[in-house]
């Protein structure tokens, strides 16, 4: 036999990894674990059920059901431990995150092996991607706990975290929620997915070990009921979430109006976009890794492969040829490719969405390849020929199953990527770099690799647009959200001065007046529909004017003009929105004496106070004139030969409920950012006090503002902020009206998973630059996406 012939004959021999020390591990427990809160292992008061091994079915131990009563004692024991774990300081922190670090890194091999048995995956992958992955993140998270007090000054830790993480990268999930959150000073109640509880257990274990403080991360253990528990308890302060969209959606819903902070890091159908003058091996490999990886259990999988026409067929074909190559069964050989499914559910799940692929005519491909006779396994599988709309092309599959579709331009290939409810990850395939960057910022979602699929690290954020949720985990974009802003302690008390002095005016008849004021929608005055006007009086009880009242059919139109305005105004440069902020100022400046007048007229302050406020308005806008060509992205320092550009985005269209105080000043406050970081806005003006507002059209108009940008709709904030937080096409919401709105506007957002930020406006102190301008509003009107570059030869 020649060595050529011997070379194609040679099969890869079994090289199984032992799985005795995690056995011997499970039992020393006598495979029955409990809940670890204050350090402690509880048994939990609630029934036990079985984890298992998904490629042989053994069962692997019993695990907690977590109750209500336990989350109950958890979030106490996180509660007690927070103030001291905050007090401690960054440096303190940084040396416990460090030395959880080492400590996963001595306990690699038990930690990926015990992850295999538990999930199914690949001891490879394990292995070599998920734990050191794991320590990567605690190591990188103890240098930004060192730096934490220098690089976010006037911030506090949230508080108490609830985490809810999913079966697919148990250990990793947790490492990215819980990292950042001791980082920042926080404490942890965290709830492993049901299906794989153990590594999260050994971890704690080994956290206490490491000299970890008790109470800082507790661990219980159960289903969806025990999250529900962990999500409506009154005393947690934030919940970060991965898993499905279903789930993050009601999870919206019940943290809406409860002053929880919320991050979802929720489902994906990442386009993997490959065009003619790709390197069409190097994709296929990549494909390998964006939808074998893991089973194609992966959040952020390409599971939508988007192929240029002229190169379909050959590159379907070597497709085909290297499923045909992979090698399937038990993740525990190291020179397996793809491992079990998590559970027969899912198995079934999958097997059930290919299912409806065959019946609908599609061509469905498996790979030939060996497949195990027990277990829950499913082939790698290749689907063509569904149409865009199909189940199979929109709906999360969360298996080895790749729905391939072609395209023939650069501009259908954007049209086909964005065609999705999802906006999690993309991967670009092209030798022409001038293609790929281009088209990285045109696809609506979090992570672009160009090149490249499925790469990872600590120092750069992951997360997602749409129904993908918000938020981002890694790098300091990720840190920021487990991290709140401190108001200077005098707060809103020029506020709730006002508030009380327009409170105290008399009320009288309305006096015939003939002001009234229109609604301003796609850069024109426009009546409203309803046809009717509400009186604005002034600091006497005496009438001072009428503003429109405006309706959701009003806000409709506005949010059309809009979005007609975003993609230019985005794509505009930030000097031109510099230029264009500057001349708002100035033009407003020209007219400060009677803005201010009117203020007065109408809050019942002094001509004086009535002056500040505008020249504070100006000095606003001066400040977001600054803002608009100066706020940077970054390029992250990850691992890799290449880049990763850390590129802050504009969200689109704002909707914004503007302060009921500050009539003028809290309109420009919330305006101003979101133009400078190149999104159109929907401003809902002050309600009791709306004049100012409309009086600013005029500045708008003169002021060289493209048509749309800025639209104003006056009216009750009620109606109108649940319009704007239930509408599809409003990308993020504001709402600094009072205090109420929180609720209703969080509740309806849940619609299309937009990121709010709602505050009680009254509360702010607008006049004080410290806490009514800055980093905090350019950062709510931008997401970070990051762009993955790898290069060399
Ligand atoms: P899931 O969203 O139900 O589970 C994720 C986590 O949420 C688990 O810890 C679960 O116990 C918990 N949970 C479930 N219901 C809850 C509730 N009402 N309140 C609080 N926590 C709750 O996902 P599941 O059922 O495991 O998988 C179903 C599908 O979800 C998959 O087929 C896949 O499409 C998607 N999924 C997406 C993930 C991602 O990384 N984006 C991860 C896991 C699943």
């Amino acid at each position: 036999m020649d060595v050529r012939r011997k070379f194609e004959a040679m099969e890869f021999g079994p090289a199984p990894e032992s799985a005795r020390p995690a056995l011997d591990w499970l039992d020393g427990h006598g495979r029955e674990f409990g809940h670890i809160i204050g350090g402690i292992a509880h048994a939990g008061n609630g029934p036990a059920f079985p984890t298992a091994n998904p490629a042989t079915g053994e069962q692997l131990a019993s695990i907690a059901q977590g109750t209500p009563d336990d989350v109950d004692r958890a979030v106490a024991a996180a509660r007690e431990a927070q103030p001291e774990w905050e007090r401690a300081g960054g440096a303190a922190r940084a040396r416990h995150l460090y030395a959880l670090s080492r400590a996963v890194q001595r306990n690699s091999r038990l930690f990926a092996v015990l992850e295999t048995l538990d999930n199914g995956k690949p001891v490879r992958e394990s292995r070599d991607i998920d734990i050191p992955l794991v320590a990567r993140h605690l190591l990188f998270h103890a240098g930004a706990a060192k730096l934490i007090e220098s690089e976010f000054p006037g911030h506090d830790a949230v508080g108490v975290c609830g985490q809810i993480i999913p079966w697919n990268f148990p250990l990793l999930m947790l490492a990215w929620k819980v990292a950042p959150a001791l980082a920042a000073g926080n404490t942890v109640v965290l709830k492993p997915a049901e299906y794989t509880s153990l590594t999260a257990l050994l971890f704690a274990e080994i956290a206490e070990e490491a000299g970890l403080p008790p109470g800082v991360l507790n661990i219980v253990t159960g289903d969806g009921r025990t999250g529900e528990a962990l999500v409506n308890h009154a005393g947690v302060d934030k919940i970060a979430f991965t898993g499905s969209t279903a789930v993050g959606r009601r999870i919206r819903e019940a943290t809406a109006g409860s002053g929880k902070a919320l991050t979802l890091e929720l489902g994906g159908k990442s386009p993997f976009v490959v065009f003619e003058d790709a390197d069409l091996d190097s994709a296929v490999e990549g494909l390998v890794d964006a939808i074998w990886f893991n089973q194609g259990q992966v959040c952020c999988a390409g599971s939508r492969l988007l192929v240029q026409e002229s190169v379909a067929a050959r590159f379907h074909e070597k497709t085909r040829r290297r499923m045909d190559k992979l090698r399937v069964g038990d993740p525990l050989d190291k020179s397996i490719d793809v491992g079990a499914i998590v559970d027969p559910v899912q198995l079934d799940a999958i097997a059930c969405m290919v299912d409806s692929g065959v019946q609908a005519g599609n061509e469905v491909y498996r790979a030939s390849v060996r497949m195990p006779e027990t277990g829950c396994f499913y082939p790698p599988t290749l689907v063509t020929g569904a149409s865009p709309s199909s189940p199979l092309m929109q709906d999360e599959i969360f298996g080895p199953v790749l729905v391939g579709s072609t395209f023939r331009t650069p501009a259908e290939a954007i049209e086909l990527a964005n065609n999705t409810r999802y906006g999690l990850a993309a991967s670009v395939w092209t030798e022409n770099i001038n293609l790929a960057l281009d088209i990285a910022p045109k696809i609506v979602c979090g992570v672009v690799w160009v090149n490249a699929t499925n790469l990872f690290d600590a120092a750069a954020g992951f997360g997602g647009r749409r129904e993908s949720g918000f938020g981002r985990e890694g790098g300091w974009e990720g840190l920021r959200h487990y991290l709140k802003r401190k108001h200077p302690a005098k707060g809103g008390s020029a506020n709730r001065r006002a508030a009380e002095r327009r409170k105290a005016r008399p009320t009288s008849s309305a006096i015939a007046v003939d002001r009234t004021a229109k609604l301003y929608i796609g850069g024109k005055q426009v009546r409203p529909d309803s046809g009717y006007a509400t009186t604005e009086l002034g600091a006497g009880g005496e009438a001072v004017g009428q503003a429109a009242r405006g309706n959701r059919k009003d806000i409709r139109n506005a949010v059309e003009a809009a979005q007609a305005a975003a993609g230019r105004w985005r794509a505009s440069t930030g000097h031109l929105r510099s230029q264009i902020i500057y001349f708002i100022a100035e033009n407003l400046s020209i007219r400060a004496a009677e803005f201010g007048a009117g203020i007065a007229e109408r809050t019942g302050c002094s001509e004086a106070e009535g002056r500040a406020e505008v020249d504070a308005a100006v000095d606003r806008l001066f400040t977001y004139g600054a803002w608009a060509d100066k706020f940077d992205g970054s390029v992250h320092g990850v691992p890799i030969r290449g880049v990763v550009l850390a590129m802050n985005e504009p969200l689109g269209v704002i909707g914004a409920i503007c302060p009921e105080t500050r009539p003028l000043l809290g309109a420009v406050s919330l305006m101003a950012p979101i133009i400078a970081a190149g999104n159109a806005c929907v401003l809902v003006p002050s309600e009791s006090s709306p004049l100012s507002a409309t009086d600013f059209y005029q500045v708008l108009e003169t002021s060289d503002l493209p048509p749309g940008v800025v639209n104003i709709v006056t009216g009750p904030h009620e109606e109108l902020a649940g319009t704007l937080a239930g509408h599809d096409d409003v990308d993020a919401l504001w709402s600094f009206g009072s205090a109420a709105l929180r609720g209703p506007v969080e509740k309806a957002s849940a619609g299309n998973l937009k990121p709010t930020w709602a505050e009680c406006g009254d509360d702010q102190d607008w006049m004080d630059p410290a806490d009514g301008e800055g980093r905090a509003f350019m950062q709510n009107a931008t997401h970070v996406k990051n762009v993955w570059i790898p290069y060399g030869e």
